[in-house]
């Protein structure tokens, strides 16, 4: 259904107004024909109803038992871009009929009958806050809202499919009230700079009237058959607000206080952490080195000073390089795909009106990277002395990408049998491989053959012909408790910002604050190379020379507590096993995804912390 990912400009309000230079506005005359085009309908959380069950899944919006009206001569497929299907858009054609600057009042749209199965899952899916999702001009129907804190009305798009009145019954909104808001630019060009849509409940008679005097909400009955009436009218309203600034009532900002007060906190911490520990970290290592490097070798003294004792073994390759040199390489990817995101989506370079870019452009930059990410994975195996180069060059872009590709075939059967739009179609699937095929693996292998034709790393130190015995760790020094020790402080930093990334994902809202994003994504880099370091340092203080897997798995001991903050901190009940399964499983692939590009960045920092400590002692 979906995939995600992250993250220049710090500041809030320059984020907030990115636009794409290439997406122009579309100038109407008077009278001219504006098209209304509709969207998947997508789940949304029901906040008044907390006992509301949450589906995690869309549906099309002419899936057949809603019996949403549809054009006379059938609804129209509109072109996407990739990233927007797999992002799960399905953009259609409908049967309203607006025309610029004309209002039109109850507009009769078609009458349907909902028999009593249709009413049950129409029914249900009131309760679960579906939401309809139209698309004038590019611009999503909103409904307006206002900010209680801020005292600032805003736009939240999307609008809900029916509600739920105090006795609990559920009414199907029936009546939409279209409000477009143009902007006159001169004599007779109008541009559409915003939409809101008040949907109302309403059973019609004989004569449709749009204004009764006393109106009765439409309930579908579970027991017979009933008929439902879709009317609309359309209003124009002159605005003030002109074409560049249109999305600023779309992309509003909770309580952004909050947020900045949170990252500020947290940086001031990590900056003052950072600066404990690299003068702690190069004030020992000085004397270390100084010390070692005077006293002889055979010294009885030298019993007690930790990490040079290993120096002997520190370079001895790990059990399974080839695999941890593939995983590393994998991480890398994925940070040079989130760095570079980040990056155009800050430069202005995603317009929410160009809908799926952002998916698209991770897509083909994941591809592109593949090619960093096998030069990397062959560069660190011929460090490790590994041999088969062979199979390195052809699990790196297969390893890691054909599992994500598996996962998503294997949530593609839920979605299909739950009958969400989600699914994505073979055509979709085929051009994704097809892509990987003909883009990826090839600038891969040829990444791989670079790293390989590279000299290897010299070691500083030969390795011994024995291993060294490691004497008897603590507790506290098992890679996996150190694992967990260390992920709670990069945690720290994206956990706010996880909160937005699963609203986008899971509810259709637009993400935008790359800026936060950006921030939080370098102070969680920070903090694991920081906290990975910190702790190889110690453990090899403890003549445990074994680092090399040691810093992936600290490195990426963030993914559990991302995984955990999925699972416990979602407050919403999941309805259906198909939600359940989507739920876990992307919560699954994300914080595994995190926990590589983490493991990448410790074991890259260790590799190069241990390289140069090793290269400044005196061994004869
Ligand atoms: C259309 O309706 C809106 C809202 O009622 C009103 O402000 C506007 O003047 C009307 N436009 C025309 C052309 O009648």
């Amino acid at each position: 259904m979906k995939g995600l990912f992250l993250v220049l400009a710090l500041c809030l309000e320059y984020a907030n107004a990115f636009y794409l230079p290439g997406v122009a506005p579309t100038p109407y005359k008077a009278g001219d024909k504006v098209p209304l085009l509709v969207n998947h309908i997508t789940p949304s959380i029901n906040q008044e109803d907390s006992s509301a069950k949450t589906y995690l899944y869309s549906y099309d919006y002419y899936f057949p038992r809603f019996h949403f009206c549809k054009p006379a001569d059938g609804p129209e497929k509109q072109s996407e871009s990739l990233g927007s299907v797999i992002f799960g858009d399905r953009i259609f054609s409908s049967p309203f009929e607006l025309n610029m600057l004309e209002n039109k009042t109850c507009q009769n749209l078609c009458s349907e009958t909902y028999s009593k199965s249709d009413a049950v899952f129409v029914n249900r899916n009131i309760r679960a806050g579906f939401k309809h999702n139209w698309l004038i001009d590019g611009l999503p129907a909103a409904r307006q809202m206002l900010d209680e804190q801020t005292g600032t009305t805003f736009y939240n798009s999307g609008f809900h499919i029916g509600y739920v009145d105090d006795e609990n019954v559920a009414h199907l909104y029936n009546h939409y009230d279209i409000y477009i808001e143009y902007h006159k630019r001169k004599e007779d060009e109008y541009r559409v700079v915003g939409v809101i849509v008040d949907p109302k409940s309403l059973t019609q008679t004989a004569d449709v009237t749009c204004d009764p005097e006393t109106p009765v909400p439409v309930t579908l009955s579970q027991e017979a058959d009933t008929g439902v009436t879709f009317t609309y009218s359309v209003y124009f309203i002159e605005s003030p607000t002109v074409w560049a600034t249109r999305w600023d009532k779309y992309l509003h900002v909770y309580d952004p206080k909050i947020q900045w007060f949170s990252l500020v906190n947290f940086s001031l911490i990590v900056i003052f952490l950072s600066i404990i520990m690299s003068h702690i970290l190069i004030r020992t290592l000085r004397n270390d080195i100084q010390k070692y490097n005077e006293i002889n070798l055979d010294d009885d003294m030298i019993d007690e000073m930790g990490w040079k004792l290993v120096y002997g073994d520190v370079f001895r390759p790990p059990k399974n390089p080839m695999l941890l040199s593939v995983l590393v390489g994998s991480g890398v990817q994925f940070l040079l795909m989130a760095v570079s995101t980040c990056g155009f989506a800050l430069l202005g370079l995603l317009s929410p009106s160009n809908r799926g870019s952002l998916a698209t452009l991770m897509f083909v930059l994941y591809a592109v990277f593949g090619s960093v990410g096998s030069f990397t994975s062959a560069y660190i195996y011929k460090f490790f002395q590994g041999e088969d180069w062979k199979t390195n060059m052809i699990l790196s872009p297969l390893l890691v990408p054909g599992a994500l590709f598996g996962l998503f075939i294997f949530f593609n059967f839920f979605l299909i049998f739950a009958h969400s739009s989600g699914a994505v179609p073979i055509g979709t699937m085929f051009v994704i491989v097809l892509i990987w095929f003909a883009i990826s693996v090839p600038l891969s292998c040829f990444g791989s053959l670079l790293g390989f034709r590279r000299p290897a790393i010299k070691v500083p130190v030969k390795v011994n012909q024995i291993p060294r015995q490691i004497p008897k760790q603590a507790w506290y020094l098992k890679t996996s408790n150190m694992a967990l020790i260390a992920g709670i402080f990069p945690f720290g930093a994206i956990a706010i910002e996880m909160y937005f990334i699963y609203n986008s994902l899971w509810f259709n809202r637009i993400y935008y604050m790359f800026g936060f994003l950006f921030f939080c994504f370098i102070l969680m880099l920070i903090t694991t190379l920081l906290v990975t370091l910190l702790l190889i340092y110690y453990t090899l203080c403890n003549e445990n020379y074994k680092w090399q897997w040691r810093s992936f798995f600290v490195g990426g001991g963030i993914s559990v507590y991302v995984f955990l903050h999925a699972l416990i901190l979602s407050k919403f009940r999941l309805g259906g096993f198909t939600s359940v399964i989507l739920y876990v499983g992307y919560s699954l692939v994300i914080s595994l995804g995190i926990g590589l590009l983490c493991g990448a960045v410790g074991f890259i920092g260790v590799m190069v912390f241990v390289l140069s400590i090793y290269s400044q002692i005196k061994v004869d």
